[in-house]
């Protein structure tokens, strides 16, 4: 069985003040956010940090009733999700629905950075919010 993950892609991390924890991570990384995204469809902007071949991914809510909002409602400041690289979202997806496992992404979606993204259950995963995660190829060569 060839392993379904390539490495870890980010970590995404709910904070409830964007720019605080920006300026926490630019001081832990000594380096400035590789990338800043609104996704209002979503309610959210992720701002990303380098680290390696992976990243960290700060998460804020643009609006009360964004499902971040709820989130931190709960669980305040509080690590989110983790993001595995998958050669092929699909498949993966396919194969894990095909495993029984809980998906709440049926096809993959065009996230931040210029990546395909799914998520899977927390159930899925031990109780951890899970994201698969691909370069968009059609998003290749675009600035980021
Ligand atoms: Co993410």
């Amino acid at each position: 069985m060839a392993p379904t993950f390539s490495r870890i892609d980010h970590v995404g991390i709910a904070v409830r003040d964007l720019d605080a924890a920006v300026d926490v991570y630019r001081r832990l990384t000594g380096a400035e956010p590789a990338h800043r995204q609104r996704v209002d469809s979503d309610g959210i902007e992720a701002v990303m940090f380098e680290v390696g071949e992976s990243r960290i991914e700060l998460l804020g809510s643009t609006r009360d009733d964004s499902k971040i909002a709820g989130f931190l409602v709960k669980r305040g400041n509080a690590l989110h999700h983790v993001a595995y690289g998958v050669a092929d979202v699909q498949q993966t997806l396919d194969q894990f629905t095909a495993m029984g496992l809980q998906v709440l992404d049926s096809c993959p979606r065009r996230g931040a950075a210029g990546r395909l993204v799914a998520f899977m259950h927390p159930s899925a995963a031990a109780g951890v919010l899970t994201e698969l995660c691909q370069p968009d190829p059609e998003a290749a060569g675009e600035h980021r």
